[in-house]
């Protein structure tokens, strides 16, 4: 298949291949890129992991999670045999120092066939309590010493407080030039995310009524009907505020809030972003219970079956007092939003599965019409529907067809697959595809991780100071805790009710 990619040469490098991730995300996402014909035409993944595998097993294995988990579908055999030359395996331990000089020769091997010095990309595909240890041999085989072609990829989660996200930036930046560091959230990645910018600072028609005078509060809720799966012992050290809102549900907080850019340059959009982070208002220790919520689910019932609670999930503790769900309300001090509350709520095991933002818009200043006009009045709301059906909708009043003047609200609505037949690319595709051309816009800057975590570090210390004492406190399968409710309903606001394609 012909390339028409514009990146060079490039080597990627995934230690920790034959893990879960590689399996399920990123070999199926380079798969597409293939297809596509993103990838060039020197291109080459070495995978390094702990099993004895040849090439050829690497290949099968990976071939079965393309098959199962690429958005293509089951592979045709004659792009399969194309592809999978692309692949090869070497056997080593992280901790080392042959495993690195092993990999250098094949990296010389390449270049010195393809005559050019290669970008390498080196994808750390492994569980957080090896970064430090292979960022510090990457650095010490001198692997990493070509500032202008090599980078390191870093999953989430990065850090595991604010001291703990300093150390490993200043562990990296001992290495790497910060523009070498890739920091990965996936949510960055997906269409409907991106569309967030294209929709506030391609259409002039928002921006005049995105500020605290038209916008009375802003709702972004990210709920899974999934439970923690086979990931209990991360997620025991995690919980949901670390797990999605120190990440992803505050990475869509900054798209939503953040002032135009300049310019579509990666440092640009960042530095719009970390002033959103910077100027959320500091909440006291004293303060946190009025201002953020916890929750673990207990059995319930998920699509008419049973499940089980998250104290009885593998690798759980059956006195667990980590937080499969979250709530907190997050308040920005600059002129654009001063006392506009933002919500945010996540959550496993809740009802429905989705991502979903709403801007909820002031009443209008004075009531012209008649009270029995009025009586279904509600205030415009945009909801921005990420995922799995995504769309944006409008809601506004209409007069109802009659001989009186009765007003109803009634929706706008654009939807993705109705406009658009193309198929959609993966979050990891976007994602690998700028990390090959060296385009770092959507990844995170280590400042942007560090005001995060400062962002959350009064509630993650009250919560681990004071473990709750009534968890389970929700059923799996409802909308989480009622105190989530309560958080919202003391402004006088309550969650808008899940909208799906059905309501
Ligand atoms: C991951 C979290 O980052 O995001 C998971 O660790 C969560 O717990 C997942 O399930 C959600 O991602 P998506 O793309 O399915 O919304």
């Amino acid at each position: 298949m012909k390339s028409t990619a514009k990146t060079g040469p490039t080597i990627i490098i995934i230690l920790g291949a034959t893990g879960d991730l590689a399996w399920r995300k990123l070999i199926p996402a380079f798969y597409n890129l293939y297809l596509d014909k993103w990838i060039p035409h020197e291109f080459a993944i070495i995978g390094i992991g702990r099993s004895k595998l040849s090439d050829k097993e690497f290949q099968n294995h990976l071939h079965e999670g393309v098959d199962k988990n690429s958005r293509s579908g089951k592979s045709k055999k004659s792009d399969w045999d194309n592809f999978s030359p692309y692949l090869t395996y070497q056997k080593g331990h992280f901790n080392a120092d042959s495993t690195y000089s092993d990999i250098e020769k094949r990296i010389k091997i390449l270049e010195k066939k393809w005559k050019v010095t290669a970008t390498k990309i080196f994808y750390l595909a492994v569980p957080p309590n090896s970064f430090e240890e292979i960022a510090l041999k990457l650095g010490s085989s001198g692997l990493a010493k070509n500032k202008l072609q090599s980078r390191i990829v870093i999953e989430k989660p990065f850090g595991h407080d604010l001291d703990s996200a300093k150390h490993l930036n200043d562990l990296l930046h001992g290495i790497f030039d910060e523009c070498q560091i890739y920091r990965i959230d996936h949510y960055l990645g997906k269409e409907t995310v991106q569309n967030i910018l294209a929709f506030r600072f391609a259409n002039a028609l928002f921006e005049p009524t995105w500020n605290r005078n038209y916008i009375d509060s802003v709702q972004i809720t990210v709920s899974e009907q999934l439970g923690v799966e086979n990931r209990g012992n991360y997620y025991e050290t995690a919980g949901a505020l670390r797990d999605m809102i120190q990440n992803h549900l505050l990475q869509l907080f900054c798209l939503i809030a953040m002032e135009p850019p300049v310019s579509f340059e990666a440092d640009e959009v960042r530095n719009r972003k970390v002033d959103v982070l910077n100027a959320i208002r500091k909440i006291r220790p004293e303060e946190v219970h009025q201002n953020a919520v916890r929750g673990q689910y207990g059995a319930g019932w998920i699509q008419g079956k049973r499940v089980k609670g998250y104290r009885q999930e593998p690798d759980v503790s059956k006195t667990s007092t980590k937080e499969t769900f979250a709530a907190v309300k997050l308040f920005i001090d600059n002129w654009r939003w001063q006392g506009v509350p933002f919500y945010l709520r996540t959550g496993k095991r809740m009802n429905e599965t989705i991502s979903v933002i709403t801007i909820q818009f002031r009443p209008v200043p004075h009531q012209s019409f008649p009270a029995e006009a009025t009586g279904n009045w509600q205030p415009n709301r945009l909801v921005l529907n990420l995922q799995p059906h995504m769309g944006i909708r409008m809601r506004f009043q209409a007069k109802r067809p009659g001989l009186k003047m009765i007003l109803y609200p009634v929706d706008m609505q654009f939807n993705y697959n109705e406009s658009y037949h193309t198929g959609t690319p993966e979050a990891y595709e976007t994602l690998l595809l700028d990390i090959m051309e060296g385009d770092s816009t959507l990844f995170m800057r280590a400042d942007q991780v560090e005001a995060a975590w400062k962002a959350l570090m009064p509630i993650i210390d009250s919560w681990e100071t004071n473990p709750s004492v009534n968890f389970p406190n929700y059923e799996a399968g409802m909308q989480g805790p009622e105190d989530s409710e309560a958080l919202i309903a003391k402004d006088g606001h309550s969650w808008v009710i899940m909208p799906t394609e059905r309501n």
